[in-house]
């Protein structure tokens, strides 16, 4: 693993749009694989003001998020849809057939994962897979289990993950979504390359697991070593924990 260490976050994510924006420039049909969460807020920050006045073409750019809730219709608040369209989409010039996501209204979300298999294949597979990493280690919503699924699946949520994304569903835990759609970790594996970010004291324990743990369906995020292009962005409370830091 590569990994890359800043002193913040806005650092950190002044740093990881350069490199999605030089992508772009380079590769204007780069298909992305984009996260959620409070860890990436800083890089859509950056994505919509440097894109701003159609100074970066996204029109031919795709994208495929991660994740999305069981049960809630793409422009419910708590929806990672939402979330993704108030941070990102609405403000760039992307057309909108170009965003990949998972429809957690599907009436049958088995075949909803398939769809959504096929699209990323038919896509001609993710160049660029960004990451965001839960306090347990999940990935997307892959939580440490006995066994992890390879292709995107429905997930049965812990309440601790119910409890880090209650936020956005007025702060109780109960509200969030017990189910939700995720890529699977070979789906995540697949792109051709990865980069993670992890901000925060509460992230080292499981960041150090991750880089320098054994391979471990407990802690999703390990499996990333066996990827062989994968870089780990860190501000200095995430990456506090690693040896060799003090
Ligand atoms: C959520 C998402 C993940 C995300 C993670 C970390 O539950 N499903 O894709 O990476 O939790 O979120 P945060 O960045 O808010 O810590």
């Amino acid at each position: 693993m590569n990994i890359q260490r800043f002193d913040n976050d806005e650092a950190l994510s002044a740093a990881l749009a350069t490199a999605v924006l030089e992508s772009i420039v380079a590769t204007p049909a780069l298909v992305l694989g984009l996260p959620t969460g409070r860890t990436p807020l800083g890089l859509y920050r950056e994505l919509r003001e440097r894109s701003r006045g159609n100074r970066i073409d996204w029109s031919e750019v795709r994208t495929f998020n991660l994740d999305e809730f069981a049960g809630l219709d793409p422009s419910a608040p708590g929806s990672y849809r939402a979330f993704m369209q108030a941070e990102l989409f609405d403000y760039v010039s992307i057309a909108p057939g170009n965003i990949g996501f998972l429809n957690g209204m599907a009436a049958d979300l088995k075949a909803e994962c398939r769809r959504y298999e096929d699209a990323i294949e038919a896509a001609g597979g993710i160049d660029l897979q960004i990451l965001g990493i839960g306090a347990n280690g999940h990935i997307g919503f892959n939580e440490p289990a006995d066994g992890l699924c390879a292709n995107t699946h429905v997930a049965t949520l812990t309440e601790a993950t119910r409890e880090a994304n209650a936020q956005r569903f007025g702060g109780d835990w109960r509200r969030v979504p017990d189910r939700a759609l995720s890529m699977g970790m070979s789906t995540i594996l697949s792109a051709r390359e990865i980069v993670l970010i992890a901000t925060g004291g509460e992230k080292a324990e499981v960041v150090r697991g991750m880089i320098e743990g054994l391979i471990t369906t407990r802690l999703p995020a390990s499996i990333l070593q066996v990827h062989h292009r994968v870089t780990v962005m860190l501000d200095r409370g995430a990456g506090r924990s690693l040896s060799g830091v003090d």
